[in-house]
């Protein structure tokens, strides 16, 4: 049944969004479909509902958004903007970006990754106290996106606020919809137009110069506004998110000391380690679709028209898929979470988020084998897509 029971889930509500599980519980087991009348629209919680729904593209499409606000606000995605769009474009777009994308560009990135959290953590450490996300999580996912992309320095912070500051809402649900210069990309022309005549080992150049045959047959390069778009989804999708997995790996573990101490004595279990924090604390909540047609979940029908939201929050936590759910633990059999997603859309940067979350974590125990938090002082933000630290200091024992 739809919500005919007394759970509320109110995405803009941060009181909640504190601490959404207990309601994502009680969402599993009262309303699995979830109907929210205030701003139309569904909700499936459960880990087998997730992933029966997400890889069904034909029912459930992104290429009205993929974020609720968007769906909700009708507008039109440009073209190009991978994240938003259905096969068959979707499919050949996101093959190119394959194609460019490769392992091995992201393992090349390693040393480089590591030489940034080296410099960026050396400081603190004479410290009894710093805070993690404007040492580390705030700036590492954007500089390794400017190293992938081979954006000069000082043009990164800039585009990093733009695209945060973009998707903040507001308590109490008033909804931001991000601005049109994000969903073109525009803020990345000139770095581009200088690429086209300065070409060097680096994605963007590639994205310039890789021919591929398009929707139409055609063989060609991407024109200037398809590689706006994509350089856009990259560090849109890669930013923020990427950000917040460093914090909650610093949150986690210090709520987790013994767990922390094993990771120090035996570094090899650091890999799983951040695929359980991913698990556990996902950076991303929530994946939106349109349906297109009338369908059936628990009895009910949501009607063809309606915005679904994916809760992989919850999914991640449903005990009917992880055994005690509910419990971190490094050495759980993690296997298939929804974090990243699943289906057609299923996260590009995901060996490049996790290679960031394993350095981070690596060179964090190096040098600080023990921190508590104040959580006193600790503050969450709140975007439509995302939750995590905003602000995490740690104090040095
Ligand atoms: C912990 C960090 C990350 C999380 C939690 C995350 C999460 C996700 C999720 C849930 C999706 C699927 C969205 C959907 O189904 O509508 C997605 C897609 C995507 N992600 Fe990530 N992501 C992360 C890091 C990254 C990084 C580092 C990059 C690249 C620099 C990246 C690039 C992308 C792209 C391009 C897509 C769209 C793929 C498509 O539409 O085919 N992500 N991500």
């Amino acid at each position: 049944m739809t919500s005919i029971a007394s759970v509320q889930w109110d995405p803009y509500d941060s009181g909640l969004a504190a601490d959404p599980y207990p309601t994502y519980r009680r969402l599993r087991d009262e309303a699995p479909l979830y109907y929210n009348e205030e701003h139309d629209f569904y909700a499936l919680s459960r880990y087998a509902d997730c992933e029966r729904g997400l890889p069904d593209w034909e029912t459930y499409r992104s290429g009205r958004g993929m974020v609720l606000e968007i769906i909700k606000a009708g507008i039109e995605i440009p073209p190009g903007t991978l994240i938003m769009e259905d096969p068959p474009v979707h499919t050949i777009h996101r093959r190119l970006l394959v194609r460019v994308f490769t392992p091995r560009r992201i393992s090349m990135l390693e040393p480089r990754v590591r030489e940034f959290c080296a410099n960026a953590l050396d400081p603190y450490r004479s410290r009894d106290r710093f805070d993690l996300m404007e040492a580390l999580g705030g700036e590492l996912p954007m500089r390794v996106i400017g190293m992938l992309l081979g954006i000069p320095e000082a043009e990164q912070a800039f585009v990093r606020d733009h695209v945060d500051s973009s998707m903040r809402i507001q308590d109490g649900g008033g909804i931001d919809v991000p601005d049109a210069a994000i969903l073109s990309g525009e803020i990345y022309g000139d770095y581009i137009d200088w690429r086209r005549d300065n070409p060097s080992n680096d994605l963007m150049t590639d994205l310039l110069y890789t021919e591929f045959d398009d929707e139409n047959g055609v063989r060609r390069t991407l024109t200037r506004d398809e590689v706006l778009g994509y350089v856009n989804i990259l560090s849109g999708a890669g930013n923020e998110t990427t950000g917040r997995l460093v914090g909650w790996i610093g949150s986690t573990l210090a709520a987790h000391p013994d767990q922390r101490q094993e990771l120090v004595d035996d570094p090899a279990l650091i890999p799983n380690a951040v695929e359980e924090v991913l698990r556990y604390e996902p950076p991303s909540m929530a994946v939106s679709r349109y349906v297109t047609r009338d369908v059936g979940w628990h009895g009910s029908t949501v009607p063809a028209g309606s915005a679904l939201v994916f809760l992989v929050g919850s999914a991640n936590r449903d005990d009917r898929r992880f055994p005690r759910a509910d419990v971190f633990d490094i050495h759980r059999e993690v296997g298939q979470h929804l974090t990243l997603g699943l289906g057609a859309h299923y996260c590009l940067g995901a060996a490049l988020a996790r290679l960031q979350g394993r350095i981070a974590l690596e060179e964090l125990l190096a040098r600080f084998p023990r921190w508590d938090v104040d959580w006193e002082n600790a503050t969450l933000a709140l975007t439509s897509t995302v939750r995590g630290w905003e602000k995490l200091p740690v104090v040095i024992p």
